[in-house]
């Protein structure tokens, strides 16, 4: 790997944080646009109260000067704007036992495990009895700065007029029309509290989440994400970990609460014949290769054919339930209901955005190893050497 990154952080700690290796020297890196990444993933119809009370914003610590990347890691810091309410009950160091932060510390220590989450397996795993030792590391609260990573990885991409739409296509039993298109969309989802590009199947999916609230449930549903404007040989066949739809999987299955990623037809192909499957090649009257169907999804044998590369992953229901699940206390081995705190009801919209930012990452490293990449401006080179040798066989 060349992009490379870490996250550290807990849900109601004072920040995220990430340091990326292998961003190349030049780069414009527009915080702004980071931000707007980062507001992206905060919306949604069926989020929980914390996105009232946190607009996440990113601070870039190193590794860029003057606005454009020197080469050198960069460190991106969000800072938990609840950390004031969380500093005794989540303190780094010993807190003073007084009668007050004794209190504060009991009412956010945690028993009851969550069924769904990682609080079974990591409290036995872990050796924890207060659950919430597992809970801040396991919450989906760090796909915020993955989100941003993944704006950093985006900005690569830009370079080389390579750009993406993600959006959501199923919640619960409720599905959007396919698109043939869905760049045409854009705007349209952007403006969807759902990320949506078809009104009717919004309205339907928003009904489905009300009654899922009412009814103290949660719902899961469908992403996809669509890349455009890759060039044919990123990844590789000749090795398991080079080939770059098992690539794309591992990214964005991931994140937390996503269970299945597909390329192209996905599981569909199981069931569809030879001739309904493969995508002829063609070409025009000038020379160039096309086809008329994208079933693979751009990958070939590991490889970017030059086709959109669509991904489609699905996301379970939330785990948090404000109905509980019968649960038990590992500490007392006792059987209780599930333990609640502030959850969403639907997040398949920012799960859209978190699964565009993990495809940015692993794109952006393909084209980092396909091209030479100590700073943009070789990277360019590398890049127009190779199209135009390709373009011309
Ligand atoms: C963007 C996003 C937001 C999420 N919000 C919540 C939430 O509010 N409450 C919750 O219980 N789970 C939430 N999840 C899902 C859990 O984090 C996830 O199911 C859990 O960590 C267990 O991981 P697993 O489902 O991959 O096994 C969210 C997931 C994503 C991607």
């Amino acid at each position: 790997m060349i992009f490379r990154f870490l996250t550290s952080g807990e849900s109601h700690g004072k920040c995220l944080n990430a340091i990326i290796e292998g961003v190349p020297a030049g780069v414009n890196i527009d915080i702004d646009f980071i931000n707007s990444e980062l507001a992206k993933r905060q919306k949604g119809y069926g989020r929980g109260g914390r996105m009232n009370i946190e607009k996440d914003t990113a601070e870039i610590l190193s590794g860029v000067r003057f606005g454009y990347s020197t080469g050198a890691p960069i460190a991106i810091v969000i800072k938990n704007k609840d950390w004031e309410n969380w500093k005794v009950p989540m303190s780094v160091t010993a807190v003073e036992q007084s009668c007050e932060n004794i209190k504060l510390i009991n009412e956010k220590t945690i028993k009851n495990v969550r069924p769904g989450h990682a609080d079974y397996a990591g409290a036995l795993k872990y050796n924890h009895d207060d659950i919430r030792n597992i809970l801040e590391r396991s919450s989906a609260r760090e796909t915020a700065v993955r989100v941003a990573v993944g704006a950093v990885a985006k900005l690569i991409l830009k370079e080389f007029n390579i750009s993406s739409v993600s959006y959501v296509s199923q919640i619960g039993n409720v599905g959007a029309n396919e698109v043939n298109n869905p760049f045409e969309y854009s705007d349209i989802i952007e403006n969807s509290e759902l990320r949506c590009l078809d009104k009717t199947a919004e309205d339907k999916m928003k009904d489905e989440i009300d009654r899922a609230k009412n009814d103290g449930d949660t719902l899961g549903g469908l992403v996809k994400v669509v890349y455009r404007g890759l060039p044919v040989g990123l990844g590789s066949h000749v090795q398991w970990d080079r080939k770059l739809d098992a690539q794309i999987a591992q990214a964005v299955m991931s994140i937390p609460a996503v269970k299945s990623v597909e390329i192209g037809l996905g599981k569909n192909c199981a069931s569809t014949s030879g001739f309904n499957t493969h995508d002829e090649i063609f070409i025009d009257e000038s020379g160039y290769y096309y086809r008329k169907t994208n079933n693979a999804g751009g990958i070939e044998g590991g490889m970017t054919n030059g086709e959109d590369v669509v991904i489609t992953a699905a996301m379970k229901a939330i785990p948090t339930m404000l109905k509980p699940l019968n649960s038990v206390a590992v500490d007392k081995k006792e059987s209780v209901k599930a333990h609640f705190e502030r959850s969403d009801t639907c997040a398949v919209s920012a799960c859209a955005v978190v699964a565009d930012a993990m495809c940015a990452v692993v794109l952006a490293n393909a084209m980092l190893e396909k091209f030479s990449h100590d700073s943009i401006f070789e990277m360019k080179n590398s890049y127009d050497f190779y199209v135009k040798r390709i373009s011309e066989r």
